[in-house]
């Protein structure tokens, strides 16, 4: 997904609250089963909105979805209920920022709320070329927002260790 426009870009930090995004969505007809229960896939594409909407605040301008890495479903989700997607950036590196996604779905009915995806993502800002451009470091504020940024850290580490791995074994093959 591609947000915001392309343009003359502040690196002055910003603070995690500055690109909070709070969607929320009631369950319609087609985004559910027969039976009633919400696809996957709708919840998948809220989430890549509500956190390319992040990521485009934090970046100042077009940011691409690079990577959806992890997307837990805990609970299932129904028609009809509201659901409700809280979106903040965890931390910006130099091009890219990993995106946390927290979805809760109410029941209209009975006022229950659940907790029932728990998303993270990485997008990276680019420029009108489509090649990525730097964006402006994130302040944490809270021991929350710092604690999420270490994490953020680690998971970053993590993928791109996996796909140097793969890279390597790939161009080992290519060889061989
Ligand atoms: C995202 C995209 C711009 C990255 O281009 P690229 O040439 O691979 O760029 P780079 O290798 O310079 O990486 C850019 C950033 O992404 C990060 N990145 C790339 N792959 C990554 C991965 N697997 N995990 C984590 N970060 C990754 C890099 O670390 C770098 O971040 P940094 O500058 O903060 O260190 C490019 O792959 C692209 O355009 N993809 C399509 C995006 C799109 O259309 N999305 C919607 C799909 S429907």
């Amino acid at each position: 997904m591609i947000q915001g426009s392309a343009g003359p870009v502040d690196l002055t930090p910003k603070p995690v609250s500055a690109s909070r995004i709070v969607l929320a969505q009631i369950m319609q007809v087609a985004d559910a089963n027969i039976a009633g229960n919400v696809h996957g896939g709708t919840i998948m594409k809220l989430v890549d909105n509500a956190a390319g909407l992040a990521a485009a605040k934090h970046a100042g301008g077009l940011a691409v979805t690079a990577v959806m890495d992890e997307m837990s479903f805990l609970q299932p989700v129904y028609l009809g209920d509201l659901v409700t997607l809280k979106a903040s950036v965890n931390e910006a590196f130099t091009t890219s920022m990993e995106v946390g996604v927290r979805v809760e779905s109410e029941s209209l009915t009975t006022g229950r709320v659940t907790h029932t995806s728990s998303a993270y993502l990485v997008f990276v800002a680019v420029d009108e070329h489509g090649q990525p451009r730097k964006v402006p470091p994130l302040l944490a504020e809270t021991d929350e927002e710092r604690q999420r940024q270490r994490e953020a850290a680690l998971r970053r580490q993590a993928r791109l260790e996996r796909k140097e791995a793969i890279e390597r074994a790939r161009s080992r093959e290519r060889s061989s």
